[in-house]
């Protein structure tokens, strides 16, 4: 499979204003994107999973430039966007697309839904006519099952619900038709019964268009269903990637298997512990704790050495690898 993009060694810090912490002048940080390495070939789809604040969302804006890393490479045909001069960079928008998390960001409060969805096409299409534009944005309304699109296309944000919203935002985002498309819980706000038919909707487009994807969500039941590949992400970390099948059927780091309810726990004490939310959110006076494993204080088969050394990137099978000292 062709490379479309390569994600090597990427680190987004951001400073923690506002805490008790920085008012006392303590400079913490998060590290959100800590240290991430993959890639995403052609006519790809990987997932990306990971609980609330573990820096998804900060991962897919880096991935289409909406961010600019601490440190590291993204790169998309070959191409590092972060050195992209401003014409590339307006060829690279028409390329890449992100439907964000929050349909609000991406949809103008005064324009119309016809206004939003066909801005792309003013910009990128300029010939066409104001009825080609209508038709383009009517079929993609409709494929998102806004029909007849027609009741959509001249209300305002405010008059449409989230997840209708929702459906209007991933239908700006393949109107041009997009290579590379990061995915931010697209589908958060439809019901339960709309969700798994907007997905499949996606994954078809994707097949049928020939567009990758970054899917990003916090269920793995929807990761495992979209994804060619799967990214377990933790505290900003990548602690688990591979074939959507080698990470299911065999998963190996203890977040996953806690994600995917297969671990075996050894001590119901700590089993609680494993369980339940770390209220420090893994932050210690120095922001994110700077040495030892981000899952130590959670994890059921933790070592001395988990908490004074990051754990090193091991291979487990050709597409399967795992960040834990279980492993070694
Ligand atoms: N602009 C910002 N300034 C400061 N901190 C930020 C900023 N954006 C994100 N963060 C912090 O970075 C961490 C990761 O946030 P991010 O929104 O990427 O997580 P997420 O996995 O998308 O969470 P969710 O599932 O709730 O959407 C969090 O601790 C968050 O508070
Ligand atoms: S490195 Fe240690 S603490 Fe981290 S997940 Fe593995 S066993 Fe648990
Ligand atoms: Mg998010």
């Amino acid at each position: 499979m062709e490379k479309l993009v390569e994600v090597k060694d990427l680190w987004k810090t951001f400073g923690r204003s506002g805490t008790l912490l920085n008012k006392l002048g303590n400079r913490s940080q998060v590290e959100a994107v800590a240290g991430a390495s993959f890639e995403i070939g052609t006519n790809e789809i990987v997932s990306v999973v990971g609980e609330s604040g573990s820096g998804k969302t900060t991962l897919g804006k880096l991935l289409v430039r909406l961010l600019e890393p601490t440190s590291g490479e993204v790169r998309f045909r070959g191409k590092n966007i972060f050195e992209m001069r401003k014409k590339e960079m307006t060829s690279l928008r028409r390329s890449v697309q992100m439907i964000l998390q929050d349909p609000y960001d991406s949809l103008n409060p005064l324009f119309s839904i016809f206004a939003s969805v066909s801005k792309p096409l003013n910009i990128f299409e300029k010939n066409l006519s104001r009825k080609e534009k209508e038709d383009i944005v009517s079929e993609h309304l409709e494929m998102m099952g806004l029909k007849p699109a027609e009741q959509f296309m001249y209300k305002l944000p405010s008059e449409l619900s989230g997840g209708q919203r929702q459906r209007v935002s991933i239908a700006r985002a393949m109107i041009l038709k997009p290579e590379f498309i990061v995915a931010d819980e697209p589908v958060s706000m439809l019901d339960v019964s709309l969700r798994a038919e907007m997905l499949n909707r996606m994954k078809k487009l994707s097949r049928d268009g020939g567009s990758s994807f970054l899917f990003i969500t916090h269920d793995i039941a929807s990761a495992r269903f979209m994804g060619d590949r799967m990214l377990i992400f933790f505290r900003g970390r990548i602690v688990e990637q591979g074939k959507t099948e080698n990470v299911i059927e065999n998963p190996k780091h203890p977040y996953t298997r806690l994600l995917i309810e297969s671990v075996p726990v050894p001590d119901p004490e700590r089993s609680k512990a494993f369980l339940s939310v770390d209220e420090t959110n893994g932050y210690n006076e120095e922001g994110y704790s700077a040495k030892g494993c981000r899952f130590a204080s959670r994890c059921p088969f933790v070592m001395d050495r988990c908490r004074n050394t990051e754990p090193p990137v091991y291979t487990i099978s050709k597409d399967h690898s795992v960040s834990c000292f279980l492993y070694e």
